[in-house]
């Protein structure tokens, strides 16, 4: 699902760059670009970073390793 439609990132890629280390919204938006134009996303872009901490998801090259 897309959060950012500025810069067309989806759910998946917001886990990933936890996955991958990126541990806030800051961090994130440096690395994705989300909520740096109109802003709209930051909340629900922060909700999915706040589940994907919660629930430690993996990345998705996880999901399909072995
Ligand atoms: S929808 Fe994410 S910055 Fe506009």
């Amino acid at each position: 699902m897309y959060i950012c439609l500025c810069h067309a990132v989806r759910t998946v890629e917001i886990n990933d760059a936890v996955a991958a280390g990126h541990r806030d919204l800051e961090a994130i938006a440096k690395e994705l670009g989300v909520a740096t134009s109109c802003g709209t996303c930051a909340g629900h872009a922060q909700a999915i970073i706040d589940s994907a901490l919660a629930n430690d998801i993996p990345n998705e090259t996880q999901y399909y390793a072995a």
